[in-house]
């Protein structure tokens, strides 16, 4: 299978190197030999029909280098969709930053790729945010397969739980803990009593959280998981703006404070159901979706057999490589090259 991946940090970076230290295990258990074609980053791309290594590709990463800077498939060009059109790849990962304020270029190379007859992994959450019912239909069209299980949960397969929990039996709800940094700081108030500000500037200072932690706090990040969420299990044609969204900035201490008393907790709930919601909701001390610290859950609730969660990290570059490593198979065993 030949690969074109966009998008050459944290992620794919460690999709690189996943496919070199599991190539063995990959031909011995799965039949499938793959082979890098092509990756972009935000200043060029490096192609290759021969296939490129991954191991000189983070070389020049690591030193601070654009993949365009390979000595013998460097090429100065920013046109992605260009070069997934002319390239003979398969496979386009796209893992280049989810950019809720400029989706297009993401979009773009999505499109390209499927309409070019290539199988598509995305871990980049923006363009299904905005477009994911287009980008659902094109697939179809062109008969070629869109996954994208490490938009949800990272490296935890939440997204292929929902999905098989629906076979048989019906989806009334879905509810989760969707975004591990608000997850972070409100555990972190609760159980220390701090102010919002005090934790936020501590969660960026560990990295839990970005420089512009917007996103994250104002609930668009866990937005975009619930629209991919309906879409995928409950067949909703949704896109972000049937999301109603309220976030976390600036929580007053006495809310967790009153949650407390009540034997509560303050968690940012995603919710899937009659209505697509994100906010801040009260959970008994102790439930499913009392998840500390920076952790994910998920808990589907189904007609006849109740509620189902599972739980897990939510994001890492080396999780989220696994995620895309799982959709990768999945094409290759369902759809085949
Ligand atoms: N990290 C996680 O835990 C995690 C979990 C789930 C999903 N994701 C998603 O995975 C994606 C990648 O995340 P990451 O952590 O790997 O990000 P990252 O470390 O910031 O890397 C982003 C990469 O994309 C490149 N890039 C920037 N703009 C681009 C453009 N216009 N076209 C092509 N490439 C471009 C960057 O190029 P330069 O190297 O030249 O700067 C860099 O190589 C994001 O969409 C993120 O939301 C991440």
């Amino acid at each position: 299978m030949r690969i074109f991946i966009v998008g050459f940090g944290c992620v794919g970076q460690s999709f690189a190197k996943l496919l070199r230290e599991q190539s063995a295990a990959l031909y011995r258990e799965h039949a499938i030999t793959p082979r890098i074609v092509g990756v972009a980053d935000s200043r060029g791309a490096a192609v290759s029909e021969r296939g490129l290594d991954p191991q000189e590709l983070v070389d020049l990463k690591d030193r601070g280098s654009s993949v365009a800077d390979h000595p013998d498939y460097g090429v100065r060009a920013t046109d992605h969709g260009r070069l997934i059109r002319e390239s003979d790849a398969d496979l386009l990962v796209e893992a280049s930053p989810s950019r809720m304020d400029a989706p297009a270029g993401a979009i773009d190379n999505i499109k390209a790729a499927l309409s070019s007859g290539m199988h598509v992994v995305t871990v980049n959450k923006a363009p299904l945010a905005v477009a994911m019912p287009a980008l659902i239909e094109l697939a179809e069209y062109n008969r070629v397969a869109l996954r994208f299980s490490g938009t949800v949960g990272g490296g935890t397969p939440m997204l292929r739980m929902a999905q098989v929990s629906a076979l048989g039996d019906e989806v009334v709800r879905i509810r989760g803990i969707l975004n591990g940094t608000t997850n972070y700081i409100l555990s972190k108030m609760h159980e220390t009593g701090a102010d919002f500000d005090a934790v936020l500037a501590e969660a960026v200072e560990l990295g839990y959280a970005e420089s512009d932690p917007s996103a994250d706090i104002d609930g668009i990040d866990a937005a975009t998981k619930v629209v991919i969420l309906a879409n995928v299990v409950l067949n909703q044609r949704a896109t972000l703006s049937d999301v109603a969204v309220e976030g976390i900035r600036g929580m007053e201490r006495s809310r967790i404070e009153d949650a407390a008393k009540q034997g509560m907790v303050l968690k940012l709930i995603g919710e899937v159901g009659e209505e697509l919601r994100v906010e801040p909701q009260l959970v008994p001390r102790g439930d499913a979706l009392d998840v500390s610290k920076n952790l994910n859950a998920l808990s589907v609730t189904l007609r006849s057999s109740g509620d189902i969660t599972l739980i897990g990290r939510g994001a890492g570059g080396v999780e989220t490589a696994t995620a895309i490593l799982r959709d990768m198979l999945d094409i290759w065993q369902t759809v085949g090259e």
